[in-house]
């Protein structure tokens, strides 16, 4: 069997849809943010086979079945590996090249000659800025912006000269083609060869959170109209490429993974990031030049608990945020809105009102649900009685797609306020919208199905390992939790290694969330679930942890309970099994200084 990459499988499973293939296999229905059938795999009459289509994973609480796409593939048609990837590729119309492995190599191999590429242009850039003669435009317009000379540096900001060819003599004196210069988007094809793309402009590399320049972003020095009425694109970001994926990166990560805020803060631009920076302020980054993707999010909530959104203050800046939040709700995370009135942008406000003044407008950061229900409440008069059913109606609306139930309360409150209707029927409107969304799976068959993965993991297990039932779910959520952030991860990590937990796939998962969460990655469940594939049994389990869909109101402490709970079993299991008192006084004592070890860890900050 060929081996076909880490990177191949991605961009196979990518180009697929679990929803789009499982659907010509089963009934699929829309539940909440997944769809769920009968469950292909055992008997059922009611569906408890769920599909989640932002994770690409399925999962059965009947029969616990779970995995990935290609997973699903192989099981739903008995093929082995290599040929569901293979049936997956064609769905796709993906070509898998007769040695799978020189393929890979081959987009590996251009990656990483882009990044070679993007980081002598880098330099380039550099080094013309900082030529007195050349890069005097630039040097004055970075200095008209009020940039210093070390947030330039810290930057690696650039200039571009104004020629047509600069960039492409240095790097075809370097050896590289015209080809591969064109390939890494800093040069584009003419009648008469390749001419650079960036001219004249000062120079904004994109850098990812692994510290690889993986493209620019490039400003022209003044005002986008030109004399003559036409108009000049302000910015010009370098294309697509295999190292440059603009829906999956953030600019200024690389420094605002390393900043000990505790939120992220979420700009449109690259100028007003900067600015924040310089202002001292480093957990601030923004998209490139598009609007924020679930991937994004999910990004920045690797490494902030909230993201805070700021944008302009304009009609376009607000529908931006609307849809900001929407998008981070949907990747699991929350979200405030830094509101910068008085000014068009950060950068600007920051200029007028000081550090001290954006400070206190992060503090003053409105959440997200206040910030959508205070747009809609401009829409409506309140004196007025159709205005005010009509704003119930849309508040209820924004309220049934919340999770928690003290919020909704919150803001119900806050309506009746608003309102003077009661409180009974504001939240009868809330049910009615609510009631016709989703439908809680059986009882009864989660219960089956937790029987049977818990007998599973006991097997071949001696009486003082035997897991019980409180550990095995604990362990569940204390992984699924670690999967969220890499904050949550490292915390865990610091009390809980993955040797202690107590079956062979929990210690390999905690093993490769650890592990890819240091590195800075995102964690892909679908991909982290392939290290498991071949064993149907292993599939399932680890499958079972990403379908953890509790959601708490303060994770921290929920990851140290759930880890005291383990630890706690553990020893509770041991005594009861062990014979020798001594034995007994030594896993006595354990238990006290566990106790006493609790108190240690940092609880909530
Ligand atoms: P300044 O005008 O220098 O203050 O820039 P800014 O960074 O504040 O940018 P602005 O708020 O005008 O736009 C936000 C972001 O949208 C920029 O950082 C770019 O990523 C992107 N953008 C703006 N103008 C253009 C354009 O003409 N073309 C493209 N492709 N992207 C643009
Ligand atoms: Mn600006």
């Amino acid at each position: 069997m060929a081996f076909i990459s880490g990177e191949l499988l991605n961009e196979i499973s990518m180009a697929n849809d679990i929803v789009d293939y499982a659907s010509s296999f089963m009934q699929l229905k829309k539940s909440g943010r997944g769809y769920m059938a009968c469950c292909p795999f055992h008997n059922e009459k009611t569906p408890s086979f769920h599909i989640d289509r932002d994770k690409q994973l399925f999962h059965c609480f009947g029969c616990g079945a779970s995995g990935n796409f290609v997973q699903l593939v192989m099981r739903l048609e008995g093929l082995d590996f290599h040929d569901a990837i293979k049936q997956m590729a064609e769905r796709a119309g993906i070509v898998i090249p007769e040695n799978g492995v020189r393929e890979v190599n081959e987009i590996t191999r251009k990656k990483e000659r882009i990044y070679e590429m993007n980081k002598i242009a880098a330099r380039f850039f550099y080094d013309t800025l900082m030529d007195p003669e050349k890069g005097r435009a630039g040097r004055e317009y970075f200095a008209a912006r009020r940039l210093s000379r070390k947030t330039v540096i810290r930057f690696g900001l650039g200039y571009s000269p104004d020629s047509y060819d600069a960039l492409l003599a240095v790097l075809k004196s370097r050896g590289y083609t015209d080809n591969q210069i064109v390939e890494a988007g800093l040069a584009v094809p003419g009648k008469r060869g390749a001419y650079d793309k960036f001219r004249g402009r000062v120079m904004f590399p994109i850098i990812n959170a692994r510290g690889k320049i993986i493209g620019f972003g490039g400003r022209i020095l003044g005002s986008e109209k030109l004399p003559d009425g036409k108009r000049l694109a302000k910015y010009l970001n370098s294309p697509e490429t295999p190292a440059f994926d603009k829906g999956s990166n953030l600019f200024a990560l690389n420094l605002a993974k390393h900043s000990n805020e505790k939120d992220i803060i979420l700009c449109e631009g690259y100028m007003d990031v900067i600015t924040v920076h310089q202002a001292g302020i480093s957990n601030c980054v923004a998209t490139l030049g598009t609007a924020i993707t679930e991937a994004q999010a999910k990004l920045m909530l690797r490494y902030g608990r909230e993201i805070l959104i700021c944008y302009d203050m304009d009609e376009a800046g607000t529908k931006a945020a609307l849809r900001a939040i929407d998008i981070i709700a949907s990747a699991g995370g929350k979200s405030r809105v830094i509101r910068i009135t008085g000014a068009k942008d950060p950068d600007e406000f920051i200029t007028k009102y000081g550090v001290s003044g954006f400070k206190k407008a992060i503090d003053k950061a409105m959440p997200s649900t206040e910030f959508r229900i205070s747009l809609i409440k401009r829409e409506f008069d309140l004196n007025d009685t159709e205005g005010k059913v009509r704003f119930v109606e849309e508040t209820a609306k924004i309220l049934a797609g919340l999770s928690d139930p003290v919020e909704v309360e919150a803001y119900i409150k806050r309506t009746v306020t608003d309102t003077g209707i009661s409180e009974q029927s504001i939240f009868g409107k809330y049910k009615e919208i609510k009631g016709k969304e989703k439908k809680p799976m059986p009882a009864r068959d989660r219960e089956t199905f937790r029987r049977r993965e818990l007998n599973r993991v006991n097997t071949d297990k001696a009486p003082e390992e035997k897991v019980t039932s409180t550990m095995l779910e604990a362990e569940k959520r204390i992984l699924s939790l670690m999967s969220k952030s890499r904050h949550l991860c490292m915390r865990a990590y610091d009390i809980m290694k993955p040797e202690e937990f107590s079956t062979a796939v929990y210690i390999k998962l905690a093993e490769l969330i650890h592990k890819e969460s240091q590195a800075g990655g995102i964690i892909e469940p679908a991909s982290i679930i392939n290290e498991f594939s071949g064993n149907t049994e292993s599939e399932n389990l680890a499958g079972a942890v990403f379908f953890n869909r509790e959601e708490y109101s303060d994770e921290e402490k929920t990851l140290y309970d759930l880890i005291y709970t383990v630890k706690l079993n553990k020893l509770d299991t041991k005594i009861k099994a062990a014979m020798d008192p001594r034995e007994i006084g030594e896993l006595l004592k354990q238990k006290s200084n566990l106790a006493a070890e609790r108190r240690s860890w940092p609880t909530n900050i």
